[in-house]
């Protein structure tokens, strides 16, 4: 049988085009291949910042609804909401007496994470790389879909694993493997290597064609391209970032790259070409997706989130017996 995979979103917000590049592009193929579980990670999502508990609700289903827009199939892939699934929480419990302090401190993303947000470490932060590793072992997940910066954590689990069969003289849970995508990382409209919502500077699914075109029309090219006559960059131009991932026509593309070079391309000729690329496919999805109710969506999220339970529940069982002997 083909290797189960697992993956997850915390919700945060609409999803952009870097999502859209680094995860549910691979997403819609590997539907067609494996079973998938999707979770939702709305308890993972309080250790960033509990206080915003009241916004969860609604980024759960802006999430299903750019799922389902882009074309995430939910008669093949199990979504499933994290916060309504029990058995996850107890299996944490359980991992949690095989891991020590020190070793999640050492860990390069918790490090990172905690570097980057600063905030006052929560034991419920310190506890995710636990709680991700139940999310993936319940569902007998094999292939994890994360970014880079995700993989230590998959290390971690795969650790983990490595502990509970080690202490337990068992063999239940399958190793980790990560699947990272094969395209490069989209950088944001400013030149900044990472597209995301806190430094304003993304392209969201579900954003109309008129901020799509102010915001192409705001991309970083290169600030010494003043006339249209003179010779332009390529390197940290946004603009040609974006067509490197999105135009088809790659022969077409390298004559515009020479053009731009010599002289005598302009930015908004070439902003242009990219509006008439990303615009079908921003208006593809968003009326996809207005087309369901969101009591449809609810109802998508809560039958993979039985599913998921019955699963888990038979998963659980098996671990129990184990540790209880
Ligand atoms: N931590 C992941 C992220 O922030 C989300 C996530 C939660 C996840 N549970 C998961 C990813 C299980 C893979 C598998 O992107």
């Amino acid at each position: 049988m083909n290797s189960i995979v697992v993956t997850g979103d915390r919700p945060t917000g609409q999803l952009h085009l870097g999502h859209y590049v680094g995860s549910l592009t691979q997403r819609l193929e590997l539907q067609h291949q494996h079973e998938m579980f999707i979770l939702i990670a709305d308890t993972q999502v309080l250790n960033n910042d509990i206080s915003k508990s009241q916004e969860v609700k609604k980024h759960t289903l802006s999430l299903m609804r750019d799922y389902l827009g882009v074309g995430l199939n939910p008669e093949k892939i199990h979504f499933v909401l994290q916060s309504r699934v029990p058995a996850l929480f107890e299996l944490t419990q359980y991992l949690s007496n095989l891991v020590s302090l020190s070793f999640v401190m050492r860990n390069p993303t918790i490090k990172n994470e905690n570097k980057l947000y600063n905030h006052d470490l929560n034991m419920g932060f310190l506890n995710y790389p636990i709680s991700q590793t139940s999310d993936i072992v319940l569902f007998n997940g094999e292939l994890v879909p994360v970014g880079a910066d995700q993989v230590p954590i998959l290390e971690f689990a795969n650790d983990v694993i490595e502990k509970f069969h080690g202490n337990f003289k068992c063999n239940v849970f399958k190793k980790i493997q990560p699947l990272l995508s094969s395209t490069p990382r989209l950088c944001g409209l400013d030149g900044n290597n990472k597209m995301s919502k806190s430094l304003n500077n993304a392209i969201f699914l579900s954003d109309s064609l008129k901020d799509l075109k102010k915001k192409i029309n705001s991309m970083y090219t290169d600030r010494n391209h003043l006339a249209i006559s003179d010779p332009g960059q390529i390197e940290g131009n946004v603009v040609f970032t974006f067509l490197d991932i999105f135009m088809e026509d790659r022969i077409l593309l390298e004559e515009f790259k020479a053009h731009y070079q010599r002289g005598g391309l302009g930015d908004s000729y070439l902003k242009n070409i990219l509006f008439d690329i990303l615009s079908p496919l921003l208006e593809s999805i968003n009326s996809n997706g207005q087309q369901f109710s969101d009591s449809y969506l609810k109802e998508v999220l809560d039958e993979g989130t039985q599913y998921a339970n019955q699963i888990a529940n038979e998963q659980m069982n098996k671990i129990r017996d184990i540790i209880f002997l």
